[in-house]
């Protein structure tokens, strides 16, 4: 069956989604090649009515580089370290995956030395509530709101740094009440803070983006705390903006595949709980060296 390719619908103008995909078995280059070309044009792209077990969605998911393993392992599905279960389910009294993968605005392992190029989340099971599906996903092309900057604040922050990281937030939510497990001594270790820049330029299409994040940029190196904050809170204003966010509302057997040097995203874990199931499966591409 042909692929058919529709825009999704939201006033900023990003992302598609494809019909007629069967991921689990065409292996095909043309159908990747389709995929891939969508996903570099429109940054976020559903795949809809997929059934993948675990094997075909890491085996499809490889197609775009090498998985990157997720520091918090206890969240990995048994069996599939390539595999982060994002879930409000527990089952024999502890929880299968974690409730709330992201709070607030970022993009997947930016408080790494090679952060994300994509992430594929698949949704197994999405909780409906009162006829509407709950947990939906926001996305905001970070190209878009770095474009939509003042030319002096561009100027400003074109070549300002600033420290990235886990654990500070991790730490923080754990205080807020999120109901996370706490991070290993081993852990801890695997995810020191990293200096990235706050703007980034995107290896394929040159273009470049707000790289600095909400829940994992801590402050911008080489100036003052105010000025730092000021910073920061001018760009997490920009990428929240509605003028280039999607909301993704989710229906089962969506594979959802995001750029991750374009986009952020944040999740939204309030609007459902038990006994409204959520399960999702991520697994994470590595991506380049951030310039
Ligand atoms: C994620 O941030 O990887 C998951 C997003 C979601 O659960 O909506």
């Amino acid at each position: 069956m042909p692929l058919t390719v529709h825009p999704l619908a939201n006033d900023a103008g990003f992302g598609v989604e494809i019909i007629g995909a069967d991921l689990g078995h065409d292996k095909s280059d043309e159908v990747f090649g389709a995929i891939e070309d969508a996903l570099h044009e429109h940054l976020v792209v559903v795949v809809r009515d997929q059934k993948l077990s675990p094997e075909q969605h890491i085996a499809f998911s490889r197609r775009f580089g090498v998985l990157a393993d997720h520091v918090l392992s206890p969240y990995a599905l048994p069996g599939h370290p390539e595999i982060y279960v994002v879930s409000n389910i527990i089952e024999n009294g502890k929880p299968i995956g974690v409730a709330d993968a992201g709070p607030k605005w970022h993009s997947d392992f930016c408080y790494r030395a090679r952060p994300s190029r994509c992430s594929l989340l698949y949704a197994l099971e999405v909780p409906v509530v009162d006829g509407e599906p709950r947990g939906d996903t926001h996305f905001s092309n970070t190209i878009a709101a770095y474009e939509a900057l003042p030319e002096g604040t561009r100027k400003r922050i074109d070549s300002l740094k600033a420290v990235y990281g886990l654990m500070h937030s991790y730490e923080q939510r754990i205080k807020g009440g999120a109901n996370l497990l706490p991070l290993t001594e081993e852990q801890k270790a695997k995810a020191p803070d990293v200096v990235h820049p706050v703007v980034r330029t995107h290896p394929y299409s040159g273009r470049r983006g707000i790289f600095a994040c909400e829940l994992n940029t801590s402050h911008v190196v080489g100036v003052s705390a105010d000025e730092s904050k000021a910073i920061l809170d001018e760009l997490y204003a920009q990428v929240a903006h509605p003028k280039f966010t999607y909301r993704h509302k989710w229906r089962t057997g969506d594979l959802l595949i995001w750029d991750n040097v374009a986009t952020q995203h944040r999740a939204n874990s309030k609007d459902y709980e038990l006994p409204h199931r959520r399960r999702m499966h991520r697994t994470t591409v590595r991506g380049h060296a951030v310039f």
